[in-house]
C-alpha cells in the first residue's frame, strides 16, 4: 500500500475501533428500500464497515461481497457473520479502493456513504462498480446531501454533489436520482433532519 493508503487504513481501524458496538449494525433504509423488491442474488456492497449492509442482504438469501479498506471492520463482520449462521453468504474482502476492486459480477453494488478524507477517485470507482454488474443488475449509491450535527467531518464543502458518473446509455441507465430527507438518530439518542443523496443506475445489458 501507498502512504496514503497505509495512513487511511490506520484512520479507519482506528475509527471502527473506536465505534464497534455488539449490538447489530442496521442497514442502510435506503438499501433496505431499494433491496427489498429484487430478487436474492450476488451483492457487493462497497465500504461496507462493520456489516449493516452486508448482514440485511444475507439475511435475505444474498450472497455477498463485503469490501473495506478497514481489517478491523471485516474481522468485526466476519465475528458478527459467523455467530448469526451467515457466515457461508459473506465473503470480507480488503480493498483499499482507490488501488484494486473486488473480482465478479454482481446482481447488486452498493456504496453508501463512502466518504473519506482521504484521496478516493469516486467517480473511477463508480465506473467500476457499474461495469461490475451482471445485465439487469443495480448500483445504488447513498450519500450524505447534508453534515449532521454530529458528524465526524464538519464541513459542508466536503459534501459531494450528486453526480453519475460518466456511463454509456446504451448499457446503463439511471433509474433515480434523489435528494431525499431522513430523520436520524445520532449518539445519545440525539435527532437531526438529514439530507441522502440516492442514485440508483441499472445496467441493461
Ligand atoms: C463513512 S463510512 C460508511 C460505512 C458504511 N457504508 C455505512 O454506511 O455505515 C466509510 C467506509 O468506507 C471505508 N473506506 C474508506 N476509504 C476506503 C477505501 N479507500 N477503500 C475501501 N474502503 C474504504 C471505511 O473503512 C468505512 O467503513
Amino acid at each position: 500500500m501507498t502512504t496514503s493508503a497505509t495512513e487511511a487504513a490506520r484512520f479507519w481501524d482506528g475509527h471502527h475501533a473506536a465505534h464497534l458496538t455488539d449490538g447489530e449494525p442496521r442497514p442502510n433504509v435506503r438499501l433496505a428500500e431499494v433491496a427489498a423488491r429484487l430478487i436474492p442474488g450476488r451483492a457487493l456492497a462497497l465500504g461496507s464497515g462493520p456489516g449493516g449492509d452486508a448482514l440485511w442482504p444475507a439475511r435475505r438469501g444474498w450472497h455477498v461481497t463485503a469490501a473495506d479498506i478497514s481489517a478491523v471492520a471485516l474481522a468485526h463482520l466476519a465475528r458478527r457473520a459467523r455467530a448469526l449462521g451467515l457466515g457461508g453468504r459473506i465473503t470480507g474482502a480488503r480493498h483499499d479502493l482507490s488501488a484494486t476492486f473486488p473480482a465478479g459480477s454482481f446482481d447488486l453494488v452498493s456504496a453508501h456513504y463512502l466518504h473519506t478524507s482521504f484521496p478516493l477517485p469516486r467517480d473511477a470507482v463508480l465506473r467500476q462498480a457499474a461495469q461490475a454488474l451482471s445485465p439487469g443488475g443495480r448500483l445504488l449509491v447513498v450519500e450524505h446531501g447534508s453534515v449532521a450535527p454530529w458528524s465526524w467531518h464538519q464541513d459542508p464543502a466536503a459534501v459531494p454533489a450528486l453526480a453519475a458518473p460518466p456511463l454509456d446509455p446504451a448499457r446503463w441507465t439511471v433509474e433515480r436520482a434523489d435528494a431525499l430527507p431522513r430523520r436520524a438518530t445520532g449518539p445519545g439518542g440525539r435527532t437531526a433532519e438529514v439530507v441522502d443523496h440516492l442514485l440508483l443506475i441499472r445496467r441493461t445489458r
